[in-house]
């Protein structure tokens, strides 16, 4: 007799709509209930909510301000109470700024800090307090392998976290694994101005922009593959690669 599949859940950040929105769909597809968490967009967080539903999942939505640690902690608590079983963290909220070091004021600092990092760092202490058994991916940049300094303290923000992917993966081995994936560019921030799709693909080597699928499919290996933990895998085209040579 076949025995009742196991049953999986996934907790993700900014799932309402773009690559987490993906990531969500993705995730549901594979046989995993879904924690939805979003902030400002409830209309897409519903609408995903009932595309994850007619995928047959369960789908539990958790709306709030990542900047807010009480949230957070209420937010880990209400999800194993929704899904005992939640096995993955996945990290996926940001808040993109533009601004060089010149530019950037102690409020654009703290919550460019607050959501790229703090919020992740307790996502995790509190994931892990919880998680008998499962993955943390977080979802970083490419950006972090330069220091473009027109996003200085994003990327600091985001480079931080790529710090605490390997760190977090050391404390919590071998119970839980924690991953990261760095994309490059996939889809224009929405307030980019236009052409910055256009610059951003000049930059890597294969001269074209990723798809929210390619993201996608790195957390699904990052979770299938059970003996990877404490890496960042860039899926950017190979934005990250230094080039040299010729003169
Ligand atoms: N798009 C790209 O090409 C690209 C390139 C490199 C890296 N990435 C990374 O990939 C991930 C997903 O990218 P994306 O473009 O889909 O992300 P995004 O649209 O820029 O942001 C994802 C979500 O983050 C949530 N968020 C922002 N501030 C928040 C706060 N204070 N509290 C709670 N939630 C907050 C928003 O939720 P609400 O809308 O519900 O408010 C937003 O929908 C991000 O980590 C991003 O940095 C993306």
């Amino acid at each position: 007799m076949d025995r009742p599949a196991e049953k999986k859940a996934a907790l993700i950040t900014g799932g309402a709509k773009r690559i987490g929105a993906s990531l969500a769909l993705r995730l549901a597809a594979e046989g995993y209930d879904i924690a939805l968490h979003y902030n400002s967009s409830e209309a897409e967080a519903i609408d995903t909510g009932g595309k994850i539903r007619s995928l047959g999942r369960e789908c539990a939505m958790f709306k709030g301000d990542l900047k807010d640690v009480n949230f957070i902690q209420e937010m880990i608590k209400a999800a194993f109470d929704s899904f005992p079983h939640l096995s993955v963290l996945i990290n996926s909220a940001s808040l993109f700024r533009r601004a060089p070091i010149k530019d950037t004021d102690p409020g654009m600092f703290d919550e460019l800090i607050s959501v790229n990092y703090r919020a992740p760092f307790f996502l995790t202490k509190e994931f892990a307090r919880f998680c008998t058994g499962g993955n943390i991916i977080n979802i970083l940049d490419t950006k972090v392998s330069a220091y473009q300094n027109v996003y200085a303290a994003y990327i600091i923000s985001r480079s931080a976290l790529k710090d605490l992917t390997a760190m977090a993966a050391v404390e919590f081995a071998p119970r839980i694994r924690v991953n990261g994936i760095c994309p490059g560019i996939v889809l224009p921030a929405e307030n980019e101005s236009s052409g910055y799709v256009e610059r951003l693909e000049g930059r890597n080597l294969l001269k074209r922009s990723g798809s929210p699928e390619d993201i996608v499919s790195a957390a699904v290996f990052l979770l299938e593959n059970t003996f990877i933990t404490g890496q960042t895998i860039f899926i950017d085209g190979g934005e990250n690669i230094k080039q040299s040579g010729g003169s």
